[in-house]
């Protein structure tokens, strides 16, 4: 059956306000909430925030353009949108590479993110035993020491049961919504749990604000010191940009097929762009008090949500109901973004293989499912198993470092370099039209960064994430 949102003859959103909230959606997520933080601690905080900035929109606006333009183009699954654009372009089918290398890149992802997904609701967890058993006014996790509250996070990682339960507990949750499909389920999802994110995220920052050391973290995120950039920074920063807003793993190409041909891509892909950047600074304003007001150091690491945050709601008053609204929040957040990333190899199997969506979203729990597996499991009975060792890259890495270093470090900047000379060279001016929101100096601006600028600051990233 064809919903009412039909695009090609296949399920569509319903709306171009469903179609920007799920791209909302699917870009914001633990990346903003979790690594955008770590990244802003480790690399400067200021200087880090301001080429963060840049990098958002003179490098990756372009790319997520570019990365909707392509579904559009095609309506149809990534690798069959992507050849559609080649071919007509008189260019080889094999450009369905392009869309191929984010599949599997998204495909990864998902493995990994859903591990960090179940650790986000063991936090949801304890902090609805503690609202429910020691009262909501008091701090959290009254009777425990900062260390035992610390000690948390490492005891859960030691839990291959705790570890794996959860994570395919997120698994399930999240292919529940693909097998819903497009508008009954990813729509419907987004729809109403975007805005109880907005809210939750700026209800915890505004009682930040007002209890925490909200001065000291504007001061940290904004005071800007020049002499703090160079190119770990830059590329930290690039990186994080790429990561955040979905590219590079035919994300924004799958959700880009199921629009219709009246949108104006460019003026969406802004919002997209603004929305996600705005969360990751509202992220930071919300964290960081929180964190300094318990005298926690900025570059905590990636410890910082799942131990210093925890630590923080300690020592608050009202930390037991405010920590569970935090990590409801960070839920939230990640099943939107899991969601989306579940969408892409499901739309690749459903048309490759001809499958049903029920039969699609089943497989994606079992192949996602097993890579998280194994992810889970190499931070406990998997700890010693380092099996490429023999690559520089990964050496002295488990299962979760390995994919993640895999996929951030190369795939992304591999399947983004390519979108990027699909769009900018092969199909060289067949997206632009004034429909697509592109004429006159706009598309003059867009083809000099998808050409020359986004594809040169990716091969930089490779390079870097190959050899430094
Ligand atoms: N952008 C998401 C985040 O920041 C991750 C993601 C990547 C989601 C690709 C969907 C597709 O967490």
């Amino acid at each position: 059956m064809v919903a009412a949102g039909a695009v090609n003859g296949r399920e569509g959103w319903s709306s171009k306000t469903a179609f920007v909230l799920a791209a909302i959606g699917s870009a914001v997520g633990l990346g903003n909430l979790w690594r955008f933080p770590t990244e802003a601690g480790e690399n400067g905080g200021g200087a880090f925030v301001l080429v963060y900035i840049a990098c958002v929109i003179l490098i990756c606006l372009p790319v997520l353009l570019a990365e909707t333009l392509i579904g559009r183009y095609g309506q149809d699954s990534p690798t069959l949108s992507a050849r559609k654009l080649a071919v007509d372009s008189g260019a080889s089918p094999l450009w369905e590479g392009v869309a191929g290398v984010g599949i599997l890149t998204a495909t990864i992802v998902a493995g990994f993110y859903c591990v960090v997904g179940g650790w986000v609701l063991y936090y949801v967890g304890v902090f609805a035993v503690d609202s429910v058993s020691s009262g909501v006014t008091g701090g959290a996790l009254q009777g425990m020491d900062v260390d035992a509250v610390s000690a948390l996070f490492p005891s859960l990682l030691e839990s291959p049961s705790l570890v794996v339960g959860l994570q395919l507990l997120f698994v399930v949750v999240t292919a529940f919504f693909t097998y819903r499909g497009v508008s009954k389920g990813i729509e419907l999802m987004a729809v109403y749990l975007m805005p109880v994110f907005f809210f939750l995220l700026i209800a915890i920052t505004v009682y930040g604000m007002f209890s925490g050391a909200f001065g000291d973290a504007v001061a940290y995120l904004f005071t800007f010191e020049p002499e703090k950039i160079d190119g770990t920074v830059v590329l930290a920063a690039l990186g994080q940009a790429f990561f955040s807003l979905s590219l590079g793993m035919a994300g924004m190409m799958t959700y880009g097929s199921y629009v219709g041909r009246d949108v104006n891509l460019a003026g969406t892909s802004g919002v997209i762009a603004a929305a996600d950047t705005g969360v990751a600074l509202l992220a930071g304003l919300c964290i960081f008090p929180i964190v300094f007001a318990a005298g926690i150091a900025a570059g905590a690491g990636p410890g910082l949500m799942f131990q210093a945050i925890p630590v923080a709601f300690q020592s608050i008053p009202g930390g037991s109901l405010v920590g569970l609204l935090f990590f409801l929040m960070v839920t939230v957040a990640a099943l939107t973004s899991s969601v989306a990333l579940f969408e892409v190899p499901t739309a690749w199997a459903m048309e490759k293989f001809h499958v049903s969506r029920p039969k699609a979203a089943l497989s994606m729990i079992a192949l996602i499912g097993a890579l998280g597996v194994f992810a889970g499991l190499s931070f406990n009975a998997l700890a010693e198993f380092h099996p490429l060792d023999f690559i520089p890259i990964f050496t002295g890495m488990g299962m979760f470092d390995i994919l993640d270093t895999l996929t951030t470090k190369l795939m992304i900047p591999i399947g983004a370099i390519l979108v990027c000379v699909l769009v900018g060279w092969v199909a060289s001016d067949r997206l632009v039209d004034a429909e697509n929101g592109l004429s006159g100096w706009l598309h003059r601006f867009w083809r000099l960064l998808i050409r020359y600028l986004s594809p040169l600051a990716l091969v930089l990233i490779l390079i870097y994430g190959l050899f430094a």
